[in-house]
């Protein structure tokens, strides 16, 4: 049998781009040589490269969606999307591979684009019966009074851009005065801010995928940052965050939190891999965001999550391509 042939996207222009080349490192070592060949293609600055074996970068096509190797197009039965935020995070990559009639390991371009907005995801999730931080968005050009969003979201709250990730501009504000230099900072990630309630609780993950036309939750995961929020140095260096997984919560709470994870799942319709994250105040789950490219590096939660539900991350890897080609062959 011939093998499956997989393009890996990677990079991206955003604040993420290390940690997407850290998830596609991991990715391309665990997917089965056996089953699986595997062809990275770097998008970053406009271009998109792959670089074979001898360190030749050859074009991706976006034409023909294919690369020209050995005077052959080879083409693609499925793409793995390791690109978090934009273009791989937001609908933009999924949107281009409806058109090239290429499987994708994510969400549609719906859900991504929706998810990946997190005030249109929050206003929705709250629709859903779902627990959310009071939050107010202001876009570039608009102005902003402190003393009125403080009015809305109280002390302390938090300054985010509203399509980023990873903690990258994202700042705690404990006073009027902190105000200016945390919006500036988000607004150099994006041209949309909000200004957020803080939720004052425990954080957790709950990474949910689809295998085999079975929507399967992984066990939920704590996040303890030693930073005063689970900022982006405590995420990526070893020591400053501890994810605990299986959480330390009750059965109860545990059960409470996969039930709520799958019923998000539904209905934000997500395909592949998804990671939601909350937080557990006095015995209720607040939801803070959904990740529908979650990291995949040897640090990264899911990961964790899926060794901790019994896969290996050869089987693991292998199953969100397998479904992928399964379920989620565009209809052009
Ligand atoms: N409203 C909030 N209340 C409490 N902590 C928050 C809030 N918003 C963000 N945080 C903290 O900041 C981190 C990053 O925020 P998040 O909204 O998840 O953005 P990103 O997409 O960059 O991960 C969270 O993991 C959490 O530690
Ligand atoms: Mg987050």
């Amino acid at each position: 049998m011939s093998k499956i042939k997989v393009v890996l996207f990677m990079g991206g222009d955003s604040g993420e781009y290390e940690v997407s080349m850290a998830s596609s490192k991991q990715i391309k070592n665990h997917l089965d040589p056996e089953k699986y060949k595997v062809y990275p293609v770097l998008i970053r600055g406009g271009n998109w490269l792959y670089t074979n074996e001898s360190g030749e970068q050859i074009p991706f096509d976006r034409n023909t969606h294919s690369l020209m190797i050995g005077g052959e197009h080879v083409k693609f039965d499925c793409a793995f999307i390791a690109i978090h935020g934009t273009p791989g995070e937001d609908g933009k990559l999924q949107g281009y591979l409806d058109i090239a009639g290429i499987p994708y390991t994510t969400c549609d371009v719906t859900t991504s684009a929706l998810t990946f907005n997190k005030y249109f995801c929050n206003d929705l999730a709250k629709q859903y019966g779902v627990k959310v931080a009071a939050t107010i968005i202001i876009r570039q050009g608009e102005t902003w009074n402190a003393d009125l969003l403080v009015k809305e979201v109280g002390l302390p709250c938090f300054i985010k851009p509203n399509k980023a990730g990873s903690s990258v501009g994202v700042s705690k504000v404990y006073d009027i005065a902190g105000f200016e230099i945390a919006i500036n900072k988000a607004f150099a990630e994006d041209d949309e801010v909000l200004v957020q309630q803080f939720i004052k609780g425990r954080e957790m993950a709950c990474g949910v995928f689809t295998n085999k036309g079975e929507v399967e939750v992984f066990p939920v995961t704590e996040v303890v940052s030693k930073n005063d929020f689970f900022d982006y140095q405590a995420k990526y260096t070893e020591g400053l965050a501890s994810e605990i997984t299986p959480a330390p919560i009750t059965k109860e709470q545990s059960s409470e939190c996969r039930q709520l994870t799958e019923y998000m799942y539904r209905k934000f319709n997500c395909k592949g891999v998804v990671r939601f994250d909350y937080f557990l105040t006095d015995n209720e789950w607040w939801f803070l965001e959904v990740n529908t490219v979650p990291g995949f590096s040897s640090e990264s939660i899911i990961p964790k999550q899926a060794k901790a539900a019994g896969y290996e991350l050869k089987q693991f890897f292998g199953a969100l391509v397998d479904e992928a080609m399964r379920e989620n062959t565009p209809n052009l």
